[in-house]
């Protein structure tokens, strides 16, 4: 019993021993696209023997893909983790990946901040990790380790002609001018005075970033625009340098011709990334600016990142470890013994540091993070800059056009109510607000007694909601105008529907009680005006307030090579809704002009009627000009731009005359006062009906069928004139026409 109880006990603990005893195997992944990046490995090794000395069960284990062995090129270097990431993949628990990548990974990776301790970030908040490692708020990474680009100068030539480390573009340039003129005076034809590092895959963007960023004014000058005279000077002088000093061809060299260059080579003033052990005759310094103490440096580097997809298991684990790799220790030591930098810049206070390098020189340079958040995808972006700067450099492209290209990459364009951003923009501004004072300045006739009988058709609220409907409709202008958003979309929409509403619905109401026939429901409408503008004025309400849910999305219109804009695009709600919205004017549209054509011959109205026709017509072409752009394909933001908004111009304008305009020309040039009084006339149409149809053996019309009778009823209405008429004439045309409906049926 006791042997068996002794025999459980051992077991027992051999088993906790071993549960303890088992490792976590982290697996970590790390593309490198130069061979010069494998230089982070000692980190895993360090931290491997870190673990062991302090009975940590982590060990990490690297895989490393380089271009040697893995079938990338630099344009894709970026896809193959984010493959493994959007497939969950838990293959790899660390991930080595290139400062430029943190905007990509971002949604795959753990929140650093959200797990590791607070010091732990905060002590990386003040570096240039603040830029380099976080995405939209998120740590995505941490550094590992950072690269700085300096300038190498051959001190041994320069003392030779008296010569300074140039600080200045400028200064470079006369020097290795100067210095190249005696050399050759010499027959020395064989020095390479500057490299450029613009070679054909990401490092030129490095290059090319620095070279503009160091042209800006003082050292806390931003980034300079791609549309700044300091940009276009910048690539100006750039290729100055290329021409006089260089060629294309040592522009292109890639990394291992420089690094030939720098261990060993015979050359004046070379570019490249801060290395350990360079020829003697070497001096390091910052890059140089356009302005003296003006420098910049693109970063380069390693962050490490933890795949978010992992057991919690794994997670503490990789987290333990990423803390010692970039806790202040575990990168002092990493300094201490690899030839790479850490981005805690405390570290280049330490003697041990500044025995192996310059810290006078890294304290100096001035960072500048690629523009890996400017687009979603960082290669492509950096593929399509690159192609434009190589044609600039290697092509003979206009600088200019080349800035403006690289400009349209990311640039979403939008119309400003400047003049010096937009002149169509600003033109349209003009018009525009133009029309709206001339349209509330006309209003002035109203009270001029002359004018007065000319508008009297129209009751006065009417002709206040018409100007509303102007001011609205021609408002909406206003919404094309900057950023495109969907909260612009949607006032547009709203804007246009009321507006639209508030032309057509006294129109319609007016025509209705213009009818010369009386029935219950006519009468109605005719005694609830309120009531019938307030029925369509609800159905707005609500279609319009529907918009307030999510109607419109936002897209990018990729002009290729061009300007790109954005445009408001109907989602499926928003498409039901907007067709409700059209076919509630559609049906409006019908009504009136049903109502037209039966009103189309009285002769008291008849100027108003075919005044409120050109009004129809111009709203129907305007409908069918708007249906056609919208299946044209424009891509441009400007002609777009003008096309809407003329439209609407000549839509309001066009509106604006037929019912208003007209009749003041009428008072100015003296045209015969139309008669304008109404008398009730229920009887006389009545009258005349009856003696029409009194007459119906003569006419010979079939009132049998339904439609038969229902077409005649119409067509009696279209062609009754409002007034008795006896002579045989006025009835010779309905007569005729009677005689081809019949033929027709
Ligand atoms: C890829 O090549 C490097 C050497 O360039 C080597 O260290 C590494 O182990 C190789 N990786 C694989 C997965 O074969
Ligand atoms: C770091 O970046 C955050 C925003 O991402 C900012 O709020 C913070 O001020 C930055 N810290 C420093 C020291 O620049
Ligand atoms: C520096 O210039 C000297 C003199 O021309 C030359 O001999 C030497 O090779 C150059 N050094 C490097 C590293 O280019
Ligand atoms: C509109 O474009 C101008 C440049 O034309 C730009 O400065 C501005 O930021 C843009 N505005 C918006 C809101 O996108």
């Amino acid at each position: 019993m006791r042997f068996i109880n002794l025999y459980f006990l051992i077991l027992y603990s051999l088993l906790i021993y071993e549960k303890c005893k088992a490792t976590v195997e982290l697996r970590a992944i790390a593309l490198t696209y130069s061979e010069k990046e494998k230089n982070f490995l000692p980190i895993t090794n360090q931290f491997n023997e870190y673990a062991k000395e302090n009975n940590i069960d982590i060990r990490i284990d690297v895989q490393l893909y380089s271009p040697t062995n893995s079938s990338l090129n630099v344009n894709d270097y970026g896809t193959e983790i984010e493959v493994l990431m959007k497939k969950k993949s838990e293959k790899y628990d660390l991930i080595f990946y290139d400062t430029m990548y943190s905007p990509r990974y971002a949604p795959y990776f753990l929140d650093l901040s959200k797990h590791m301790p607070k010091e732990h970030i905060d002590m990386y908040k003040n570096t240039i990790a603040n830029k380099t490692c976080t995405y939209q708020g998120k740590w995505v990474g941490l550094p590992l380790s950072v690269g700085y680009e300096i300038l190498y100068s051959n001190f041994s030539l320069l003392e030779k002609y008296g010569k300074k480390i140039p600080e200045t573009w400028d200064e470079l340039l006369e020097t290795a001018k100067y210095i190249k003129e005696m050399e050759e005076k010499e027959g020395n034809n064989n020095v390479l005075y500057y490299n450029g590092l613009f070679p054909l895959y990401e490092t030129a963007i490095c290059s090319f970033q620095e070279f503009i960023h160091s042209y800006r004014e003082t050292i806390e000058s931003p980034y300079p625009d791609y549309s700044s005279p300091e940009a276009l000077n910048a690539l100006n002088k750039l290729k100055e340098i290329m021409n006089e000093i260089s060629s294309g061809e040592t522009f292109k060299s890639n990394d291992p011709i420089t690094l030939g260059a720098i261990y060993s080579g015979n050359a004046l003033f070379l570019k490249y990334w801060y290395i350990g052990t360079v020829h003697s005759s070497f001096k390091r310094s910052i890059i140089p600016g356009r302005n003296k103490g003006v420098s910049a440096s693109t970063v380069g580097g390693t962050n490490i990142g933890i795949n978010g997809y992992i057991s919690e298991e794994k997670k503490k684990a990789a987290l333990e470890a990423l803390e010692y790799m970039t806790s202040l220790e575990g990168q002092r030591k990493y300094m201490h013994e690899s030839t790479e930098f850490s981005a805690l810049t405390e570290l280049y206070d330490d003697e041990i540091v500044c025995k192996k390098y310059d810290c006078n020189i890294l304290k100096k340079i001035q960072l500048i993070p690629r523009p890996s958040s400017v687009a979603k995808n960082y290669d492509e972006y950096s593929t399509q800059i690159r192609n434009y700067l190589y044609d600039f450099l290697y092509n003979g492209a206009d600088a200019s056009k080349t800035l403006e290209a690289m400009n349209d990459i990311v640039k979403i364009y939008n119309i400003s109510i400047y003049p010096s951003e937009s002149k169509e923009g600003f033109t349209i501004l003009l018009v525009t607000i133009g029309a709206i004072v001339l349209i509330l300045l006309s209003s002035v006739f109203f009270f001029i007694k002359k004018f007065k009988s000319h508008f009297s058709f129209f009751s006065i609220d009417s002709w206040v909601i018409f100007f509303l409907s102007f001011i609205v409709i021609i408002s909406s202008i206003f919404t094309e105008y900057g950023e495109v958003t969907e909260n612009k979309c949607q006032i547009r929409m709203i804007l246009n529907t009321f507006g639209c509403s508030f032309l057509y619905i006294p129109i319609l109401y007016k025509l209705i009680t213009t009818f010369p026939e009386k029935n219950r429901f006519f009468n109605w409408i005719e005694n609830s005006k309120f009531s019938f503008y307030l029925i369509f004025t609800l159905i707005d309400i609500f279609l319009c307030g529907l918009t307030f849910i999510s109607t419109h999305n936002i897209i990018d219109i990729n002009v290729k090579e061009g300007k790109k804009y954005r445009l408001c695009e109907a989602n499926s709600f928003g498409t039901v809704l907007l067709s409700l919205i059209f076919a509630e004017k559609i049906i409006i549209g019908i009504l009136i002009a049903f109502m037209l054509f039966l009103e189309w011959n009285i002769i008291k109205i008849n100027r108003e009627i075919k005044l409120i026709t050109c009004t129809f017509y111009v709203n129907i072409l305007s409908g069918i000009v708007l249906i056609i752009m919208k299946y044209m394909d424009l891509n441009n933001y400007k002609a777009h731009f003008l096309i809407y908004t003329i439209i609407n111009l000549v839509y309001v304008l066009s509106c604006y005359f037929f019912m208003y305009g007209v009749r003041i020309f009428d008072v100015i040039i003296k045209k015969k006062e139309p008669k304008l009084k109404f008398i009730k006339q229920a009887g006389t149409v009545n009258s005349t009906l009856t003696e029409r149809s009194k007459n119906s053996s003569t006419i010979n019309y079939d009132t049998n069928s339904k439609f038969g009778s229902m077409t005649l009823k119409v067509l009696q209405y279209h062609y009754f004139t409002g007034e008795e008429t006896k002579t045989t004439d006025d009835f010779s045309v309905p007569s005729m026409s009677f005689t081809n409906g019949e033929s027709l049926k």
